[in-house]
């Protein structure tokens, strides 16, 4: 088969996981003998710096001629600390996101047996814990019109807006997940409190009807923010908007035990992206300390849902779940014995999937 992808690799330590992830991925396709080609496209501060723009024509372009995206992380705290910035690494991201109409986040969330020790959380809590939150990805407060300032500059304001269209959408999409894993699905909202909610809930309640064989259940973010820390295998596939979404999986992702872990797919009208959950981390750019893991992770992702190629992204899975058993990885996970560094644990992979 032929695997034609972009690579925006970003900012931070993007460019070092992103190498590893591709590297991983080059090693599947010569396994498997599929054809991969691949070209880089600029993204974040770093498209800033050099074109002026966070989310170039040309990088769009790029994105939209090929079958899929593999992303690493943007920001730079340059601009973090600087709110008068008039352009924002992170507005690339969520101008890809808008016009590649990837309307929804796939952030699986599962445990890793040499991991269970690293949660915050009791073992016996989590163990076994596998859930799917899908977070909806282009629409609530993220895009909402009005945004901005008053005259004055002393008040400030974001719009929540969602349409019956996109609701359903992604509604519809997670009963489809949860028809194929345990048949149960979370609506997660606020609708006590906001209209938006109400409106997702009782769009939500209409397409319930749809879907007999699965059980639904519907449950206030709040609420739902104490459930998953507290009994996280409650959960099956969990649905939700934007900005909860975002919120929620980052909290998902302790149960793990490592925010390095997580993967994520964007998944909506045309090409899908692929990047790790965590952000550009800042602090380890340039130091080989990254953990890939997230990153190759989001490629086995690509190849299962952007390819169909369901074996090669079991390899991937596999090789990571090798080199965890055998304590090859970095130091956000490594339990007092070596770290490894980013390269090291690519190579390891790399040689895993060779075998
Ligand atoms: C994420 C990130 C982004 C988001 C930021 C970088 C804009 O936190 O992908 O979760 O808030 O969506
Ligand atoms: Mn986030």
């Amino acid at each position: 088969m032929k695997l034609n992808i972009a690579v925006l690799p970003g900012d931070g330590i993007g460019p070092e996981i992103v190498g590893q992830a591709l590297r991983v991925t080059e090693a599947v396709c010569e396994k498997f003998g599929h054809e991969l080609t691949y070209k880089y496209g600029l993204v974040g501060a770093s498209a800033i710096d050099q074109v002026g723009n966070p989310y170039p024509d040309e990088t769009h372009e790029l994105c939209m001629g090929s079958d899929a995206v593999l992303f690493g992380a943007i920001g730079d705290p340059k601009f973090d600390n600087n709110p008068a910035a008039k352009v924002r690494p992170e507005q690339g991201l969520l101008a890809m996101r808008k016009k590649l109409g990837l309307y929804a986040n796939l952030r699986p969330v599962s445990t890793f047996p040499s991991l269970i020790h690293k949660s915050p959380l009791r073992a016996d809590l989590v163990e076994g814990a596998d859930f799917m939150c899908v977070r909806e990805l282009t629409g609530g407060l993220y895009f909402g019109r009005p945004q901005g300032r008053s005259e004055d500059g002393n008040t400030a304001y974001d719009t929540c807006v969602y349409t019956r269209e996109e609701v359903e959408r992604i509604v519809r999409l997670s009963y489809k997940f949860a028809e194929q894993r345990r048949k149960k699905l979370t609506i997660v909202d606020k609708a006590n409190v906001l209209c938006t909610s109400r409106l997702w809930r009782q769009v939500s309640q209409e397409i319930e009807k749809e879907f007999p064989n699965v059980e639904t259940e519907y449950m206030f973010v709040d609420n739902a923010a104490m459930q998953i820390i507290q009994w996280p295998k409650r959960f099956d596939v969990l649905v939700t908007e934007n900005l909860f979404g975002d919120i929620l999986t980052d909290e998902a992702s302790v149960i793990t035990g490592s925010l390095g872990m997580l993967p994520s797919a964007s998944i909506g009208i045309h090409t899908s992206v692929f990047e790790p959950i965590h952000g550009s981390y800042p602090q380890a750019t340039g130091k080989n300390i990254a953990n890939p893991l997230a990153t190759i992770l989001s490629a086995a992702m690509m190849f299962e849902y952007a390819f169909e190629l369901k074996e090669e992204g079991s390899l991937i899975r596999k090789a990571v779940d090798a080199s965890m058993a055998e304590g090859i990885v970095t130091e956000d996970i490594a339990s007092g014995s070596k770290a490894y560094s980013t390269s090291d644990v690519g190579d390891w992979i790399v040689d895993f999937i060779k075998k």
